[in-house]
C-alpha cells in the first residue's frame, strides 16, 4: 500500500459507519466522516447532503446507474432531486464504497473507502487542518475554520451545478475572476456536465449559451426591476430580484419570500430554464415557468444533422425535444441517444465525394432556419446558390428565400421541421421560402418519384422508441404519400402527422360504423389501426366549403401545437373531396356529458372538477401565450373539452381557431362561436382578442360548478334572470355565500376555498371589458393559488339582465 494511503487510513481520516438518519447532522468535521447511506441534514431540516445515484425507469423499468455523485437535495421531498453534486465529473463507480471526509491539509474530500484514494477534493487554501464542513441553512455547503465560522475556505454556492438556489449568486467575482454560473447536466441519470451554460457575462448581461460558445439567448440589460428582454420574470409569482454591480462583483441573485417553500430554480437537461414548485398534496412538482417555452428553441438540442419537433410544451410533463436525424443520416451514436445524450446527433449514411453530390430539400421548417448561416450576396438565383454550396466541399445545406442565399459550413444544428403551418395559403402560395438543402452523397438523395417515403426521424425514432410519444411512433409505422407530380413541392407533413389514405381509414373505422358524435361540420368515428392496440377518432368534414376551411384551420393550428390539454391530432386525409381529421380517441368524451347530463351515473367529484379547470386554463394559456404564434380558440365550451382516460382534459375543435401572428393583436371581426359562451365584443362587432376565450372559459367555470348550462331554459324561459347563474355567483360572492353555488349532485363535498377561487376567477374572466379580465396564464397562477385576487365587481352587462336597463343587449349575450 502507498505510504499517502497508510497514513491516510492510519489516523487522519477515521471512517465512521453511517449515521442513522434520525440522527443526522449538518457538520462532517476531522474524524466524523459521511459514508454512503449517510446523510447531512441542514439545522432547518430543508436540505440534505449525501451520496445519491439517478434512476430512470424510462430507459428500463429498475434501472439504476452505476455512479454515485455527492450531492444535495431538499430533504423533504421524497422524488430525489439532485440540486447541486460535488463530483459530476468523477463518479464514484460502483462497487466502490466512498465516503466523504476531512483530509489531513483541511481539505473535504470524497474517498475510495477501499483504498482510500481521493475521489474529489475541494482544493481550497486551507490555513489550518482544523475544518469542518457544514450544510447551512440555505443550502450552501461550507469547508470552514473549525474555531473561528467566519473563516470560509470553500463553499459550495461558489461552484454551483444546474440549480440556482435562492441567496445564491450568479455572475462574477471581478478581482478574483471567479465566475459562478448554472451548467446543466448531461443526461437525466447522469450528472456530468452538459452543453448549457446559465450566467452573466462580464458586462452584467444574462446569457444561456451552448458549449460555452454559442450564445442562445441573451437577457439584455438590468433595468433595475428585470433583465429588459425577459420582462416575463415579472410574472414568475415568487422571489424578490436582485442585482448588483460594484467594484468587487456583478452577479445577480434572489430571495424567497417564504423561506420555507421548496422552489427549485435550474437549468435542465435540454437546456430551458425552469422553476417550478413542489406540491405537497400531488407529491411533484409544478413547473411554471420554462424558457425557452418550446423544447426546439433551444440550440442545437438535437445534435448536429438532427431535426427537433416540439413535444408537449406542457409545465408538469417533462419537455423533451423529439429528435430524429435528417434524411441521408442515421443516429451516431444509439447507445447515447437511447438515454438522450443527443451531443453526437447524426452522421451521414454515405460520406460527400464533393463531386457527385446532391441536394435532398427539407420542407416546412418551423420558426427560422438553421443557426449559423453565412449569406452570399453574390448569388441571385436558387441555382446560382447551390452552385456557391457544391463549390465548397466544407458546404453542408443552403437555402434561397426572401433573404437571398444563404449557405452552412460544417454541421448543421437545430433544424426544426413540423407541419405545415399558413392556414391560408391564398396569402402566400409559394410558402414563405424557407426550404433548407441538404447536402448528401448521390445514393442518399431519395427518388423523387418513390411512392413511399421513409422520414428519417421515423427511422431515428426506432433507436429511441421506448422515449418518444405516440405520434412519432405512428410515424414509424405509417408514412405514406400520394405520388405527385412535384413531389418536392408538396410533401406532405412534417414531424409527426401523418397523411392517411381514406381506404386505411375506411378500414380502421369499419367503413365508419361506429359513429362517437356529430357537429356542424362532420361526424366523429371510433377506430383502431390494425397494427396497434391504439384507438382514434376519425372526423369525417361533410361541406365541401365549410368542410375544406376548417380541415384547413385545424391542420395548420393543431400541427404547431403540442400541449398535455390540447387533443392531439395525429393525422389528416385529404383525397379528392374527402377530408378527415385523425385523433387520439377520448374515453370520458367531452364535459358536458359528464356535468350535464341527469342520468349519468358518475358524477365528478369537486377535485376533479378543480383539475379540470385548472388544464383547460393552462392549454388556453399555451394557445394564447406559448407558440410561436397567438391562437385564439374563439369556441370554448364543455363540449369542446375532451377527457381522456384519467379525466385529465383536452381541448378540442379547433376549427374556428384564429392564428394571428405574434405582431397583430387585433385580427378578428367575423363572429364566431357559441351563443351562451360569446363574449360582449362580439356582438358589438368589434375586433376581438384571445379574451374573448377567457370570457368563454369564465362561462364554462360557472357551469363547472354549478354543473348546469347558464343558458338552460328554465333562465330564459320565466324572465326571471336573477337566477342566470353567474348572476347569482358575483353577487353570492359578494355575499360570502359561496356554498350554496355548488353542483347539488355533490352534496356539499366540495373545497369551498377553491370554490371561491374558481368563482373569483370566473367573473373576473367575465367582465363586460376585455381589460378588465385576466390573461389565461394569470387565470392559471390565479387558480393555482401562486397569486391573490381582489373581488371582483358584477359585470354591468348581467346587472343588466335583472331589467334595471332595458336596452342592454342582454339576449343575444346569454
Ligand atoms: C439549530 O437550530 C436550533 C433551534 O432550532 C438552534 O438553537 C441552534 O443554535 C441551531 N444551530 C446552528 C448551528 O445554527
Ligand atoms: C433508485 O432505485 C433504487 C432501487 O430501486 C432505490 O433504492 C433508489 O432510491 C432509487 N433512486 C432514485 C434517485 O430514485
Ligand atoms: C494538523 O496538522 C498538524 C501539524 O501541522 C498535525 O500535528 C495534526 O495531527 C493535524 N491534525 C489533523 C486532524 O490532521
Ligand atoms: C491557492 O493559492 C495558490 C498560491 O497562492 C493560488 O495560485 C491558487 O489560485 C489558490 N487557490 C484557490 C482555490 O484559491
Ligand atoms: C475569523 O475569520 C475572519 C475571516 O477570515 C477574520 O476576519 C477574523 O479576524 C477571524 N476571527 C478570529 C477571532 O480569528
Ligand atoms: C465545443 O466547442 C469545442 C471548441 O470550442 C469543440 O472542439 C467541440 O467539438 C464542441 N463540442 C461540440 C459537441 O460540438
Ligand atoms: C470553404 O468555406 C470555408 C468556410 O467558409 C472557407 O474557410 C474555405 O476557404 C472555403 N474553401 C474554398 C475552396 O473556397
Amino acid at each position: 500500500m502507498p505510504l499517502l494511503q497508510v497514513v491516510l487510513l492510519a489516523g487522519v481520516l477515521l471512517p465512521l459507519s453511517a449515521p442513522p438518519c434520525s440522527a443526522a447532522t449538518d457538520t462532517v468535521s476531522p474524524g466524523n466522516g459521511l459514508a454512503a447511506g449517510g446523510r447531512l441534514v441542514s439545522n432547518n431540516s430543508k436540505f440534505a447532503l449525501g451520496f445519491f445515484k439517478m434512476n430512470d425507469s424510462s430507459v428500463s423499468p429498475g434501472y439504476s446507474s452505476p455512479n454515485t455523485y455527492l450531492g444535495i437535495w431538499f430533504n423533504k421531498v421524497p422524488k430525489l432531486t439532485p440540486l447541486w453534486s460535488a463530483n459530476g465529473e468523477s463518479p464514484v463507480v460502483d462497487p466502490t464504497p466512498p465516503e466523504l471526509a476531512i483530509a489531513g491539509d483541511g481539505n473535504l474530500v470524497i474517498l475510495d473507502r477501499a483504498t482510500g484514494s481521493v475521489i474529489w477534493s475541494t482544493r481550497a487554501n486551507t490555513t489550518t487542518n482544523a475544518t469542518a464542513a457544514v450544510l447551512l441553512d440555505d443550502g450552501n455547503l461550507v469547508l470552514r475554520s473549525a474555531a473561528n465560522a467566519s473563516a470560509v475556505f470553500w463553499q459550495s454556492f461558489d461552484y454551483p451545478t444546474d440549480t440556482f438556489f435562492p441567496g445564491a449568486k450568479i455572475g462574477w467575482n471581478k478581482l478574483t475572476g471567479l465566475n459562478r454560473r448554472l451548467v446543466s447536466r448531461r443526461i437525466l441519470l447522469n450528472q456530468a456536465p452538459g452543453l448549457y451554460t446559465l450566467g452573466l457575462d462580464p458586462s452584467g448581461v444574462g446569457y444561456l449559451a451552448w458549449n460555452s460558445t454559442v450564445a442562445i439567448q441573451s437577457t439584455g440589460e438590468w433595468n433595475g426591476h428585470y433583465f429588459s428582454l425577459a420582462p416575463e420574470m415579472i410574472g414568475v409569482a415568487l422571489p424578490t430580484f436582485k442585482f448588483v454591480d460594484d467594484e468587487r462583483e456583478v452577479y445577480f441573485t434572489y430571495t424567497l419570500r417564504d423561506e420555507a417553500a421548496l422552489v427549485l430554480t435550474k437549468l435542465d437537461v435540454f437546456g430551458q430554464g425552469l422553476v417550478g414548485t413542489w406540491m405537497e398534496d400531488r407529491q411533484e412538482w409544478l413547473v411554471h415557468y420554462r424558457q425557452p417555452l418550446r423544447p426546439c428553441d433551444v440550440h442545437a438540442v438535437c445534435g448536429p444533422f438532427a431535426v427537433c419537433g416540439d413535444g408537449d410544451g406542457d409545465g408538469d410533463a417533462a419537455a423533451e425535444p423529439a429528435c430524429g436525424c435528417l434524411e441521408g443520416f442515421a443516429v451516431s451514436s444509439p447507445r447515447d441517444w437511447a438515454l438522450r445524450d443527443r451531443r453526437h446527433g447524426c452522421a451521414r449514411n454515405t460520406p460527400l465525394d464533393c463531386v457527385t453530390d446532391k441536394f435532398y430539400a427539407v420542407q416546412q421548417l418551423v420558426r427560422s432556419l438553421p443557426h449559423g448561416a453565412v449569406s452570399v450576396q453574390a448569388a441571385a438565383s436558387r441555382d446560382g446558390c447551390a452552385q456557391v454550396c457544391l463549390a465548397n466541399c466544407s458546404c453542408t445545406a443552403y437555402s434561397y428565400g426572401e433573404g437571398g442565399c444563404s449557405v452552412w459550413h460544417g454541421k448543421l444544428y437545430s433544424v426544426v421541421t413540423q407541419q405545415q403551418q399558413q392556414p391560408d395559403a391564398s396569402s402566400s402560395s409559394d410558402g414563405n421560402g424557407d426550404v433548407l438543402y441538404i447536402r448528401l452523397a448521390a445514393k442518399d438523395v431519395p427518388d423523387v418519384g418513390r411512392k413511399k417515403k421513409k422520414i428519417g426521424f421515423g427511422i431515428a425514432a426506432a433507436s429511441a422508441a421506448a422515449f418518444l410519444g405516440l405520434l412519432i411512433i405512428l410515424g414509424l409505422v405509417i408514412w405514406k404519400t400520394k405520388g405527385r407530380k412535384k413531389a418536392t413541392e408538396n410533401a406532405q407533413g412534417g414531424i409527426g402527422i401523418i397523411a392517411f389514405r381514406y381506404a386505411d381509414l375506411q378500414h380502421a373505422t369499419k367503413n365508419f360504423s361506429e359513429k362517437l358524435g356529430g357537429g356542424g361540420f362532420g361526424s366523429v368515428f371510433k377506430g383502431h389501426l390494425s397494427d396497434s392496440s391504439l384507438a382514434l377518432a376519425v372526423k369525417r368534414l361533410d361541406g365541401a366549403r365549410q368542410g375544406e376551411k376548417q380541415f384547413r384551420a385545424e391542420v395548420s393550428s393543431v400541427g404547431i401545437i403540442q400541449h398535455i390539454n390540447l387533443v392531439k391530432l395525429i393525422g389528416f386525409c385529404c383525397e379528392g373531396d374527402k377530408r378527415l381529421l385523425v385523433y387520439e380517441y377520448m374515453p370520458n368524451h367531452s364535459l358536458d356529458v359528464h356535468l350535464f347530463n341527469a342520468n349519468n351515473d358518475r358524477v365528478l367529484d369537486w377535485s376533479l372538477r378543480f383539475q379540470i379547470a385548472i388544464g383547460v386554463a393552462r392549454g388556453l394559456a399555451y394557445l394564447h401565450t406559448g407558440c410561436r404564434d397567438c391562437i385564439i380558440h374563439c369556441d370554448i365550451k364543455p363540449e369542446n373539452i375532451l377527457l381522456d382516460a384519467s379525466f385529465a382534459p383536452k381541448i378540442a375543435d379547433f376549427g374556428m381557431a384564429k392564428v394571428l401572428g405574434r405582431e397583430f393583436s387585433h385580427a378578428v371581426t367575423t363572429m364566431r362561436g357559441t351563443i351562451g359562451y360569446l363574449a360582449p365584443e362580439w356582438i358589438s362587432g368589434a375586433a376581438v382578442t384571445s379574451k374573448v376565450d377567457v370570457y368563454s372559459y369564465g362561462m364554462v367555470l360557472f357551469e363547472i360548478t354549478s354543473g348546469r348550462r347558464n343558458s338552460s331554459q328554465e333562465y330564459t324561459e320565466d324572465g326571471d334572470y336573477s337566477s342566470f347563474f353567474p348572476l347569482r355567483a358575483a353577487r353570492k360572492l359578494l355575499s360570502g355565500e359561496i356554498g350554496s353555488l355548488v353542483d347539488a349532485n355533490l352534496h356539499g363535498d366540495a373545497n369551498l376555498e377553491e370554490v371561491e377561487r374558481v368563482c373569483k376567477v370566473a367573473c373576473w374572466c367575465i367582465q363586460d371589458s376585455e381589460f378588465d379580465r385576466p390573461t389565461m396564464p394569470e387565470v392559471v397562477k390565479f387558480l393555482e393559488g401562486l397569486s391573490e385576487l381582489d373581488m371582483p365587481p358584477v359585470p354591468r352587462l348581467l346587472n343588466a339582465i335583472t331589467g334595471e336597463s332595458p336596452t342592454s343587449p342582454v339576449r343575444y349575450y346569454i
